[in-house]
């Protein structure tokens, strides 16, 4: 039904080969790399009004696919969307790959599944290669800058993962993704900005034209990630204004975030009745963020310094002092991009535009990103180890399992406990809880490479097979709980070795042989082992006692012998049969033809031998077969 996903990757591929080709063409104006996904959607899909690309549907890992509603203008115009029941996990991703590496924006735009049975919004949480980038409000179906998500992340290995992470508030649904190339410094704060931080779009506003907007419609450089501009005429109805202009903005579309002209085109300035400006959103509390206002002089009265001067406040403080744009840019009509980074422990971001001198303040736009540390990964070969898990147990698909294992912190794997190795800067697996969840699979050998591994619990499964000798070399492991599964075969020896082992429970299964003596002959003390419940195992106190004790090798070694007698036996029998069998036909035909004449076929015999010698030169030439014949 939705066709092969490694069909959608080969084309994808052969897409991206085109743009590959099309940028060394064309070197000196290259175009940013872009990948467009219309979630659920069967066909590729072009858009209005700029006709974008969105490839049809690829790279998810589970999820149904459902028509869509929005009943927001700013949203794609794309019908349909994928939603994750939770049947299919917790948690559920799209892995992008072939990205080049590079600072990207990565959008997501959310709708309602078109069924009235379904239509409620649901909340739920994003990530972006481990990093939790947000949480979806109620409401958001219903505001324009609430209907998407947007982050600045840097791809560093050609590969995104972007996870949906369902917090009980209903299926988790997406209607698209865009993975959009930005210039490398693009938004460059300062020291703390780069690799290991995530920018999120947490306000961008054009300021002085109500109308909402992307940097497309403004006829924006493609290296702006097509930004979506949410508009307003106002902070304060009836005591600020806005102004505008069509007169050209220097300076505006410059490296490295190629702001469009139009957003300078446009201000909000205060009037005499309320000389500040003032401007308010609801944040998270206690974080980070990277403040960016936007100032460009089109007042057409305004044109030499000292005429328009005014601070800027953020919760209170000054964050900027004296501002004049005149004398800043040099000229009117030129833009001027001022950043800042503040703290703030409130819910509330309040810039305060505060007027020097009797002038007037103005804003043409403002940008807030809240700054998020990036998560550390979990260590790639624990990822793999814990994937081959997944489907040697056989993993009922509601555990999902998908994207990283550890992180985002708040969304973990479930039955997976981890702990951040601070020497390797990665995650890592210390503790497996799948007891009581009616798995039917084998534990695989590799199951080992879970080094760091304190605590496995599995008991109350159906698992089979036996246990992996491996186990053994997990030296940190103290808990061992196999109980009550079908695990069949011998306790390997290895188990011995693992000497930090305090409980064992290996009750309840099918298991057979002697208990390894290291094992048995442990001090229990402070240790609690398991053995009861197994037919077939001996050799401890409690346990019944092992018959003679004989190695594999041995018993097969006996069990070969005892064939090759028996081979022996029957051959000799064979042999003894036919010879009998022989002399009994021979006595037969000699006592029909001879029995008379037994004394006389001694003198025949005789007779023979001497007519042989005679006849040599005849025999080799006419009856080469004779000879034998006489004898027989
Ligand atoms: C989506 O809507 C179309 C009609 O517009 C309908 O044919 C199709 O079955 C719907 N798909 C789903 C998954 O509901
Ligand atoms: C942002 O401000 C910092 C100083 O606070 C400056 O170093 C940096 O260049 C600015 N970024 C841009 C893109 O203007
Ligand atoms: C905010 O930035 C400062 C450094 O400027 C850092 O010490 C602090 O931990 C950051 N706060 C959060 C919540 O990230
Ligand atoms: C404000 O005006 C006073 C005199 O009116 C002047 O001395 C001062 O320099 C002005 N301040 C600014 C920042 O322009
Ligand atoms: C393992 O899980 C079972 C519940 O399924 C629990 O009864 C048992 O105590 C756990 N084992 C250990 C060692 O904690
Ligand atoms: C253990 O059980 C499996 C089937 O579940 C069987 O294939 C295997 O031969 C058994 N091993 C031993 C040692 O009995
Ligand atoms: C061992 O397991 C059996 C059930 O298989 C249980 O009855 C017994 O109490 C357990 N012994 C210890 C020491 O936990």
């Amino acid at each position: 039904m939705l066709g092969s996903p490694i069909l959608h990757l080969l084309l994808l591929h052969i897409a991206l080969l085109a743009t590959d080709l099309g940028v060394s063409t064309a070197t000196t104006n290259k175009e940013p790399f872009v990948i467009r996904i219309s979630c659920g959607a069967r066909e590729n899909v072009r858009t209005q009004p700029t006709n974008a690309l969105w490839y049809r549907d690829f790279g998810y890992t589970g999820g149904r696919l459902a028509n869509a509603t929005s009943l927001l203008s700013i949203v794609p115009p794309l019908t349909t969307l994928r939603y994750f029941p939770l049947s299919d996990g917790p948690e559920n991703c799209y892995n992008i790959n072939r990205i080049p590496r590079g600072h990207y924006a990565v959008r997501f735009f959310f709708a309602l599944v078109k069924d009235p049975n379904l239509e409620s919004e649901p909340l739920f949480d994003i990530s972006v290669d481990g990093t939790q980038i947000y949480s979806l409000r109620s409401g958001w179906s219903k505001k324009d800058d609430q209907s998407f998500v947007e982050a600045l992340v840097f791809v560093p290995d050609t590969s995104v993962s972007a996870c949906l992470h369902s917090t009980g508030h209903g299926d988790p649904s997406i209607l698209s993704i865009e993975i959009i190339q930005v210039d490398d410094r693009a938004y460059y704060f300062g020291p703390l900005w780069g690799k290991d931080t995530v920018l999120r779009t947490a306000k961008r506003l054009t300021c002085g034209s109500g109308k909402p907007a992307f940097d497309e419609d403004y006829n924006g450089n493609h290296w702006g990630g097509d930004r979506f501009w949410l508009g307003t005429s106002t902070f304060a109805a009836g005591s600020d204004k806005s102004i505008s202009t069509e007169d050209k903005i220097a300076q505006a579309s410059i490296s490295p975030n190629f702001y469009p002209e139009k957003i300078y085109q446009s201000a909000i300035v205060s009037t005499d009745r309320q000389p500040d400006l003032s401007f308010q959103m609801e944040v998270d509390p206690n974080k980070n963020y990277s403040i960016w206002l936007h100032f460009a002089e089109i007042d057409s009265r305004i044109k030499n310094t000292g005429e328009r001067v005014f601070d800027v406040l953020v919760n209170g403080d000054v964050a900027f002092e004296n501002i004049d744009i005149i004398r800043m840019t040099g000229e009117p009509y030129t833009a001027l991009v001022l950043n800042r980074t503040v703290a703030v422990n409130g819910r509330t971001l309040t810039l305060s535009l505060r007027p020097i001198n009797g002038s007037h303040a103005i804003i043409n736009a403002i940008e807030v990103f809240e700054i998020i540390a990036a998560e550390h990964k979990t260590a790639a070969q624990e990822v793999r180890a814990l994937q081959n898990l997944k489907s040697s147990l056989g993993l009922p698909l509601r555990f999902g399992w998908n994207g990283d294992p550890c992180v985002p912190q708040q969304h973990p794997w479930s039955g997976v406990d981890c702990q951040f190795d601070s020497k390797t800067g990665q995650w890592v697996i210390d503790g497996l809880g799948l007891d009581n969840q009616g798995l039917k699979g084998f534990l695989p050998n590799d199951i080992a490479k879970l080094q760091y591994l304190q605590s496995i619990n599995l008991s109350d499964n159906s698992i089979r097979g036996g246990i992996p000798s491996s186990l053994g070399t997990i030296t940190g492991l103290e808990v061992l709980d196999l109980s009550y599964n079908q695990l069949n075969g011998s306790i390997p020896e290895s188990l011995g070795q693992l000497t930090s082992l305090r409980i064992l429970n290996l009750n309840g299964n099918f298991l057979s042989g002697r208990v390894p003596a290291d094992l048995g002959g442990r001090p229990l003390h402070r240790a609690s082992f398991n053995f009861t419940g197994n037919a077939g195992l001996c050799g401890i106190p409690g346990l019944p006692t092992c018959g003679p004790h004989m190695s594999v090798a041995a018993k097969v070694g006996i069990a070969f012998g005892a064939l090759v007698a028996f081979l022996v036996l029957l051959v000799c029998l064979a042999c003894w049969w036919k010879r009998r069998q022989n002399i009994l036909r021979a006595q037969k035909i000699a006592a029909a033809r001879e029995a008379p004449y037994a004394k006389a076929r001694t003198h025949f015999t005789r007779d023979v031998q001497m007519a042989k010698h005679q006849r040599v030169h005849d025999q080799s030439r006419n009856h080469p077969e004779s000879g034998p014949h006489l004898l027989s």
